[in-house]
């Protein structure tokens, strides 16, 4: 079957993959400690249930504009100011059914073949390939733990030419769970600021914090943010993944051209979701400020745990809830006698022989490292470290 060129560039999702790998083991009867999710495990607030149920109940089933209802592009706009010190207008706000979908419609309305978005590593695995779905080219510039994952301004400098269209920050990160500094903000301001260039910044882990406080670009460069293009959505912060609801806030031609994407592909976000969604930005912050705690709790175990591991060493995330684990230190040694030379492989050893999935760092353009999502119970978090135990064990 011949499919479309632009197909060979892309890869299916990784972590996505061995998700349905582990849960089709799990459904299989297998008891398997699936850490390789990117969801929270927490039920969507009753409030918010209610908002969709009310929306059924009076007949609000029918397409609404594409750019979302406009109260919700209102409370986006409310949300924006109060929280990052943003003043947009309805109009320069696109609800889009997911942060993903933001991020591809943002992807088609800007970049043409040739145009090139850098991307710091390690990456979320969707950005490179929407970037490349758009014909475009993602430049992937490196980042190091020991600098908190942020990266050097030096590097960025380097890889902007006059074909870059955008820069895509995402903080907190994942897979890395790190959260920019306001110096490594500045540094990054400071090198995209001669350029005439996009900055996006997906914030869609923003409300998910476990030390100090977050600043965006903004908060550092105010001179930058009309050139900015926030992206958000209710996934993360409200446990609301399966209902798609996302947003994007920026320039108007850009938003404009995001809108004509969506018009000719999805149309608008459902509305049932969007009323839940008016609902969680306009509620209580109780629910949110009720999870940050267990997932600090969480973190810490976890971490704590993974870094008593002879030879697997993680950093303390500050924000998001994946533990990045470097296992280099396991490198080298061998399992069945076979010597253990990457992530993937380990990975696979450990969902098929200890039933641990994890999600290997090369898709996210970081070999050398395991991402763990702790958005699983204590109980179930202290059942994966036993088992990560046995295979370091277990290694000769
Ligand atoms: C960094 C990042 N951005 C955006 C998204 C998109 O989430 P959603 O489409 O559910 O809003 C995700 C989801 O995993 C993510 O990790």
């Amino acid at each position: 079957m011949k499919l479309a060129r632009r197909l060979q560039a892309i890869k299916p999702s990784p972590t996505l993959a061995l998700n349905s790998r582990a849960k089709a083991l799990a459904a299989q009867g297998v008891d398997v400690v699936v850490l390789a999710a990117g969801e929270p495990d927490f039920d969507t607030p009753d409030y918010v249930k209610q908002a969709a149920v009310d929306a059924l109940r009076a007949g609000f089933t029918k397409y609404t504009p594409t750019v979302g209802i406009p109260e919700l592009r209102e409370a986006i706009c409310r949300k924006l100011e109060k929280d990052n010190g943003l003043r947009f207008t309805p109009e320069q706000v696109l609800v889009t059914a997911g942060g993903k979908q933001a991020l591809y419609n943002f992807c088609q309305a800007v970049l043409d073949e040739g145009d090139e978005v850098i991307v710091f590593a390690p990456f979320w695995v969707s950005y490179p390939d929407m970037v490349r779905l758009a014909g475009a080219t993602p430049v992937i510039v490196n980042t190091r733990e020991e600098d908190g994952f942020a990266p050097d301004p030096d590097a960025i400098r380097r890889a902007l030419t006059p074909r870059t269209r955008a820069v895509i920050i995402n903080s907190p990160g994942n897979p890395t769970g790190a959260v920019y500094s306001r110096a490594a903000l500045q540094g990054i301001a400071d090198a995209v600021r001669g350029h005439d260039c996009l900055i996006v910044t997906d914030d869609i882990y923003e409300k998910l914090l476990y030390t100090g406080e977050r600043l965006g670009i903004s908060d550092v460069a105010p001179d930058l943010v009309p050139r900015l293009v926030v992206v958000n959505g209710m996934s993360k912060a409200y446990s609301m993944t399966g209902w798609r609801m996302g947003y994007a806030a920026g320039p108007r031609p850009v938003i404009n051209g995001m809108q004509l994407v969506q018009d000719q592909s999805t149309s608008n976000a459902s509305s049932i979701a969007q009323k839940a969604a008016l609902a969680a930005l306009n509620g209580p912050t109780d629910t949110i400020a009720t999870m940050v705690v267990e997932y600090r709790a969480r973190r810490d175990l976890f971490v704590n745990g993974l870094n008593a591991l002879d030879g697997i060493r993680c950093r303390m995330p500050e924000g998001a809830f994946y533990a990045f684990a470097d296992v280099r230190g396991l490198y080298g040694r061998s399992y069945k006698g076979k010597a253990i030379t990457g992530s993937m492989q380990l990975s696979e050893i450990l969902l098929d022989d200890f039933r641990v999935a994890g999600v290997p760092g090369d898709p996210f353009g970081a070999e050398g490292y395991i991402r763990f999502s702790f958005v699983t119970s204590r109980e179930v978090l202290g059942k994966g470290l036993g088992r990560l135990n046995d295979l370091v064990q277990a290694l000769r």
